[in-house]
């Protein structure tokens, strides 16, 4: 298995561009997303306008707004916002060790990029007072488990504790299983926190069981909280379910 998203771990069936080192950008977690052939913008040099989208996905005029933010995807002026908030040890606590720390400028172009997460997948900035603050994002699964996807989040440390993730996720986790068509929408939380693991609460998300010693993080075993909303119904989803 490979770490995706928040704590989330994917199957190796997934593909990691070859040149592109195992670190993760904070936006969506520890997903590392296959990057394909297919074109891409490039993000962080002087090719494109400071705020054009980093990538033009079905997504890239996406614009969910909620009380007091905005989900929008990343943009190559994000680099500033992104590096002053995900440049910290606390958000790490809650991330795998893949998650750069210190978090430096070129892991944040390189993540603007497209290089280390897929930014054609709905991965998105959490813009509050216009910057950057954090990020949320799912990846889908492949061939048989395509109609599930693993999503994880963060946020920057000063904007704790006032009930913003809660409804990020609120806004984002239908929006993301109605846009993929999904039946199962999953996160992974480490044992050690129960933030993370309320905001699942509080958005309907529910405790299936742990994935025990699944992660070492700090030098000491975590058990790995497995969370997940469904949906099982086939009659939204002719796309996956056939
Ligand atoms: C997890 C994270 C996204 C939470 O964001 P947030 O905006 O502070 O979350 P909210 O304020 O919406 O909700 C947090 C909830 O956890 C509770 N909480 C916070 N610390 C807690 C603790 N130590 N023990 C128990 N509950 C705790 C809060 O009281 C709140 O619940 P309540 O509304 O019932 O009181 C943020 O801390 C973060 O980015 N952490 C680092 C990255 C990370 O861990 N990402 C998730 C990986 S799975």
């Amino acid at each position: 298995m490979r770490e995706c998203l928040c704590r989330c771990f994917v199957p190796e069936t997934t593909t990691v561009k070859a040149s592109v080192r195992p670190r993760v950008a904070p936006s969506v977690g520890h997903s590392v997303i296959p990057a394909s052939a297919a074109p891409r913008s490039v993000a962080c040099g002087n090719l494109v306008p400071m705020s054009t989208p980093v990538s033009r996905s079905r997504f890239h005029d996406v614009a969910l707004r909620g009380e007091g933010f905005v989900l929008r995807p990343w943009r190559s002026d994000d680099l500033g916002a992104l590096l002053e908030h995900a440049n910290d040890i606390r958000i790490v606590r809650g991330l795998s060790d893949r998650f750069p720390h210190p978090y430096t400028r070129e892991d944040g172009e390189r993540f603007l990029a497209g290089d280390v997460v897929d930014l054609r997948d709905p991965v998105l900035a959490i813009e509050v007072d216009g910057q950057a603050c954090g990020g949320i994002g799912a990846r889908p699964g492949h061939g048989g488990r395509r109609h599930g996807a693993e999503f994880g989040y963060w946020l920057g440390h000063s904007l704790w504790g006032r009930g913003l993730m809660t409804q990020v996720v609120a806004l984002y986790a239908p929006w993301v299983m109605q846009q993929l068509a999904l039946h199962r929408l999953q996160a992974t939380v480490l044992d050690n926190n129960p933030a993370s693991a309320r905001v699942l609460q509080k958005n309907g998300f529910e405790e299936e069981g742990a994935l025990r010693c699944a992660v070492v993080k700090f030098g000491e075993l975590r058990d790995l909280r497995v969370f997940a909303k469904v949906k099982r119904s086939l009659e939204d989803a002719t796309q996956t379910a056939q």
